[in-house]
């Protein structure tokens, strides 16, 4: 178990309907986080902040390569930094877990820290209680409610995993006590299996709920990681309710989104989820761009316009900036060897208009002189 567990760490080997696909560990992925106004980017191999301070994003500056300063991160005298999330009582610091990677660790996962205000490394820190075995295979994203000072992340590894919590201000590690098992199983249509869920994405709403977008269901079928797999359906949002610890599934209406891994998914203020990207098996997944409306029941879906389109893209990352989602990264599936295809630049997308979306360059590691 464990060394398929570490195995899939770097590849996910997932059957389609006798359609087989490799996942690679993405390589040029990146967590972001924006913290007193500096956009920091945790990366595989890479840590380094895009300094917004002055930067006025309604106005068209493009942000050039004297403001991109890297961490480094062999200063922190620590593995590198893998599984990042914001919290701290400032919601200044970026956490970290090592990923067990002997049998003796699984008992005691490591927390580090980067103080983002004091520049500053911590290591080993002390919490209480432990979480679950942490492995993170499937690269889901940490979601932090900043006024509570809690992180939260959902995993399926074993049969008995629940949503894990974490208390940033007081160290102070959580399991929840429900899990959605019964509701994967309703939408696969048996209660007689395990159903494991990837590859999706957590966004987190007001504070008091977190919702599941998109991702791949699959049957457990033994020991094997391998299975059969299903997207999860768009139609099918499943969400997690903070305050009463419970799960429930939500049918959104509208327009039909296509499954996908790969995409982002963040909230804005008026609670429109927006995705972006992502991969429906060896392809992109259409619409490129959807919103799902969460401030009236049923959900709904919406593919609005796109002016001054990115195109199709993957493995990148997403983060809400007030009326902005800053896109990076990934891999540019225009491109012929998308494989090959790193996107260097970070983009944002002016969210302001719920019916037109437009994409503009914000930052670029090229010098102003070369671009
Ligand atoms: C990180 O990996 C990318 C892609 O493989 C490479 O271009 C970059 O130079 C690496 N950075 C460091 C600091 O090793
Ligand atoms: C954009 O905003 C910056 C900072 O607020 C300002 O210095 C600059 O003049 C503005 N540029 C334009 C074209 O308005
Ligand atoms: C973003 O969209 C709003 C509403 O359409 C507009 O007022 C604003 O100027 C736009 N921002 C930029 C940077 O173009
Ligand atoms: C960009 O400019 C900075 C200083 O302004 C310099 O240190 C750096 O080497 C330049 N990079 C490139 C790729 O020209
Ligand atoms: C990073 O820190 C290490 C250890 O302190 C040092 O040896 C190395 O020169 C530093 N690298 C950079 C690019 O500052
Ligand atoms: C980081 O350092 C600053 C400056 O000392 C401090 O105010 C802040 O509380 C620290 N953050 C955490 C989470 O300890
Ligand atoms: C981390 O701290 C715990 C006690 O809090 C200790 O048992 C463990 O050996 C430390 N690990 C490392 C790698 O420093
Ligand atoms: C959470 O659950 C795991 C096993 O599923 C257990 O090892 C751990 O101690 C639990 N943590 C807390 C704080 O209850
Ligand atoms: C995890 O969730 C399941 C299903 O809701 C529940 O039966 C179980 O007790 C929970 N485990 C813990 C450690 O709370
Ligand atoms: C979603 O739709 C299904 C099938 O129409 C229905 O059984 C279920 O109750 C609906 N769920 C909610 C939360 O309304
Ligand atoms: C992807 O590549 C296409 C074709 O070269 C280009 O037009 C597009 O701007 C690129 N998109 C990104 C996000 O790099």
């Amino acid at each position: 178990m464990y060394i398929l567990l570490i195995f899939s760490f770097f590849i996910t080997l997932i059957t389609f309907n006798n359609i087989n696909i490799v996942n690679c560990w993405p390589e040029n992925s990146y967590v972001p986080f924006f913290i007193a106004d500096k956009l920091y980017y945790v990366g595989n191999n890479e840590t380094f902040y895009i300094d917004l301070v002055d930067v006025s994003l309604d106005n068209n500056t493009i942000v050039y390569a004297p403001k991109w300063f890297n961490i480094n991160v062999s200063e922190s005298n620590i593995d590198y930094p893998s599984n990042p999330f914001l919290g701290g009582k400032a919601n200044d610091k970026i956490f970290f877990i090592d990923d067990p990677d002997s049998e003796g660790a699984q008992s005691h996962v490591l927390l580090d820290a980067f103080n983002t205000t004091l520049k500053k490394w911590e290591r080993n820190i002390s919490c209480q209680g432990t979480p679950n075995y942490f492995i993170n295979s499937d690269y889901i994203n940490w979601v932090s409610d900043e006024q509570a000072g809690k992180s939260y992340i959902y995993r399926y590894v074993d049969d008995d995993e629940n949503l894990t919590i974490f208390d940033s201000i007081n160290l102070v590690w959580k399991n929840s006590t429900s899990n959605p098992q019964n509701l994967l199983q309703s939408i696969l249509g048996s209660s007689q299996i395990f159903a494991r869920y990837h590859n999706f994405v957590q966004v987190l709403s007001a504070c008091d709920k977190i919702f599941y977008i998109g991702g791949t269901i699959s049957v457990n079928s033994g020991s094997s990681y391998n299975s059969n797999s299903q997207f999860m359906p768009m139609s099918s949002i499943l969400a997690y309710n903070i305050m009463l610890d419970s799960w429930l599934i939500n049918n959104a209406t509208g327009k039909e989104i296509e499954g996908r891994t790969g995409h982002t998914a963040v909230m804005t203020s008026d609670k429109r989820i927006i995705v972006y990207g992502g991969m429906n098996i060896l392809r992109s997944a259409f619409p490129y761009l959807a919103v799902l409306d969460t401030s009236k029941i049923p959900y709904e879906w919406s593919t609005p316009t796109e002016e001054n389109p990115i195109g199709p893209i993957t493995e990148h990352s997403s983060i809400i900036i007030k009326n902005y989602m800053i896109t990076a990264f990934g891999r540019n599936l225009s491109e012929r060897d998308s494989e090959k295809y790193d996107i260097k630049n970070v983009y944002k997308l002016n969210i302001s208009n719920p019916l037109s979306y437009k994409w503009s360059l914000l930052a670029t590691p090229n010098n102003q002189s070369n671009s």
